[in-house]
């Protein structure tokens, strides 16, 4: 990773950033990512803007230069994570990252009458889920401890508060997120560094589109990013979303399990369409892998997997 680190450091210096306040989101390119940096995006800001799809990231790119703020773009699969924590500390010594909002995502559901979930799904959802958003955050975390300043925010979901039968590893790897992030926090909270876990309901995305169940109280991209970056920018521990969902998950934790279980079982059938192809094969996984292992060739990797423009 420090190879892959200072060689793209390199590249990421030879371009002037100004000093002004940084965030970085990942899974920029459409939904609540696309939604967290329109709202961030405003003069005298600059934003870092992370995902797979370049020609969907670059629009997202173009409406935030639109707004006024700076951005730069990287074209990285958060399931490459040593490549990703490679870029992120480049950028960040580069020029300091203020806030990170790991957002990226996927889902996936059981399978057809129940059966099992898929394993291309189960290790597609934990290695861009929790893998990617820790590869994310921690190589920001001794920097911004250093400096004594920082935001990180991490996009659960109420999922990881009140697992769904239909999503196992969904709902694991939110709860994984949760955890991190409360147990990150302390240790953080005493450098002024404040760590925000997200649990936003439903939100009318493109993951929305292709879940076929009840979507209760569903928001917008944009009411939910509105109430993340004010939840982050005032330190908020957790911020959790809409009430009713929360109240009732306050609720349901209070009943006993053999009473919940048939009630979410009934009212939560996530019927999600399977991922496609390129969603769970794109990541040349073994090139993230020989990165690692043959340092000589680790610009090699990189530059397949990512690249960067301003
Ligand atoms: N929608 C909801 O109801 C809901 C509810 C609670 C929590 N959330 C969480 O909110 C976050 C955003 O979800 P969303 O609803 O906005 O979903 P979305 O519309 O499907 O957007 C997901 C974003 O993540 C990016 N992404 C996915 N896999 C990636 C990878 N391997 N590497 C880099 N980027 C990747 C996608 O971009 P590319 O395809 O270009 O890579 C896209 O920009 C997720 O963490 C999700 O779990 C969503």
């Amino acid at each position: 990773m420090n190879a892959a680190a200072s060689a793209r450091h390199e590249v990421v210096r030879d371009a002037m950033v100004p000093a002004i306040p940084r965030s970085l989101v990942t899974g920029a390119s459409g939904g609540l990512g696309a939604a967290l940096a329109r709202r961030l995006a405003r003069p005298g800001v600059a934003l870092v803007l992370v995902a797979r799809d370049a020609a969907r990231l670059d629009a997202v790119a173009r409406e935030c230069r639109a707004r006024g703020a700076q951005v730069e773009t990287a074209v990285l699969d958060v399931r490459a994570s040593d490549v990703l924590a490679a870029f992120v500390a480049s950028a960040d010594a580069d020029h300091p990252i203020d806030a990170v909002y790991a957002n990226a995502g996927v889902e996936a559901s059981v399978g057809a009458g129940r059966a099992a979930e898929a394993f291309d799904d189960v290790t597609a959802q934990l290695r861009t889920n929790l893998e990617g958003a820790i590869a994310t955050v921690l190589p920001l975390i001794e920097p911004m401890r250093a400096r004594g300043s920082g935001r990180v925010v991490l996009i659960a979901s109420l999922a990881g508060l009140m697992p769904l039968p239909d999503q196992p590893t969904y709902c694991a790897t939110k709860a994984g997120l949760i955890a991190y992030g409360e147990a990150l926090r302390p240790m953080l909270g005493a450098y002024g560094v404040t760590v925000t876990v997200a649990c936003p309901g439903f939100i009318a995305t493109g993951m929305a589109r292709g879940y076929r169940g009840w979507r209760p109280f569903e928001w917008s991209a944009e009411k939910a990013a509105a109430h993340i970056v004010a939840a982050a920018e005032r330190g908020a521990r957790r911020v959790a979303f809409p009430w009713p969902l929360v109240g009732l998950i306050r609720l349901g934790r209070l009943v006993p399990a053999f009473m919940r279980e048939p009630v979410l079982k009934s009212l939560f059938r996530a019927d999600i369409e399977p991922m496609v192809a390129e969603r769970t094969s794109s990541p040349p996984d073994n090139a993230a892998s020989e990165h690692i292992s043959d340092e000589s060739r680790s610009l090699r990797p990189l530059k397949k997997l990512s690249s960067i423009e301003r």
